[in-house]
């Protein structure tokens, strides 16, 4: 079974959840592809250096300076505190960000509103790299930051990012870690949640933010062909609960 597994930004500074996951990592029949975010350490970053963040629709808006201290977060701690403790826990990890190999080719990603700047999304994804890493049963750790083919790096957006990695790999199913139990509406958590389901709890606000930026990526995974997506947190992870997107 090929599965990505992403792990969101919130709680990568946690030592208890990322030991958590790799134990449960540890534990899966057939290893995962990683893909992480880094939101909250990108944000306390760009905080310690005087630059303001700014979300249009969830997603982080980048220019040049704020491009830099992305990478420098994703590629640098985030990713490697992610490989550390996989390694502890006896799983052969590997970081990997866009550029090796060129992984994932970037493109600009066309918001209708606004100028994201350097916000990017994947254009295609080297999956011999990571064909390889799961054969030598290595679990490949993907920070997604992007190459364009101007040379220059984009910023993805971390759900979206493993929904293509996972619609290039054809995977059979792609699994949104994050910090709540799945899609809430009215404090309990909705176990099957379809495409019209999505659309109308967006415009009725109960969807928002971070949450809907992971619905549409997982629809869209979905669409590509991956054969299931699933919304949780660490507990739901192990006990397989959740939020099933259905295409
Ligand atoms: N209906 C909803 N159900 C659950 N979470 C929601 C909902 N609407 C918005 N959210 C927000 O989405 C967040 C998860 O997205 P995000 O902060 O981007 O996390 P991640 O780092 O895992 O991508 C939740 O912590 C919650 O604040
Ligand atoms: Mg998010």
């Amino acid at each position: 079974m090929t599965s990505v597994l992403k792990i969101g930004g919130n709680q990568l500074d946690d030592p208890a959840f990322i030991a958590g996951m790799a134990q449960i990592v540890a534990r899966m029949p057939d290893l995962p592809v990683i893909v992480h975010g880094g939101g909250k350490g990108i944000k306390s970053l760009q905080e310690k250096l005087g630059i303001e963040p700014r979300y249009v629709d969830g997603l982080r808006v980048t220019d040049a300076a704020t491009m830099e201290v992305v990478a420098m977060v994703l590629v640098g701690q985030a990713n490697i505190s992610l490989v550390a403790a996989l390694i502890k826990a006896g799983v052969q990890a590997q970081g990997f960000n866009g550029a090796d190999r060129w992984l994932l080719r970037g493109k600009k990603f066309q918001h209708p509103g606004a100028d994201l700047e350097r916000v990017g999304e994947v254009a295609a994804v080297n999956t011999t790299v990571l064909k390889e890493a799961l054969g030598a049963k290595v679990v490949p750790v993907i920070a997604p930051v992007l190459l364009g083919e101007d040379g220059g790096f984009f910023n993805a957006n971390a759900d979206r990012a493993a929904g293509a990695v996972a619609a290039a790999l054809n995977a059979d199913q792609v699994t949104f870690l994050t910090d709540v139990p799945g899609v809430l509406k009215d404090g309990s958590v909705i176990t099957e949640i379809s495409r019209s389901d999505v659309q109308r709890l967006i415009s009725d606000g109960v969807i928002t933010g971070g949450m809907a930026v992971k619905l549409n990526a997982a629809l869209d995974a979905l669409s590509a062909g991956v054969g299931k997506a699933q919304i949780t947190n660490l507990e739901g992870l192990a006990q397989n609960s959740g939020t099933l997107v259905l295409a």
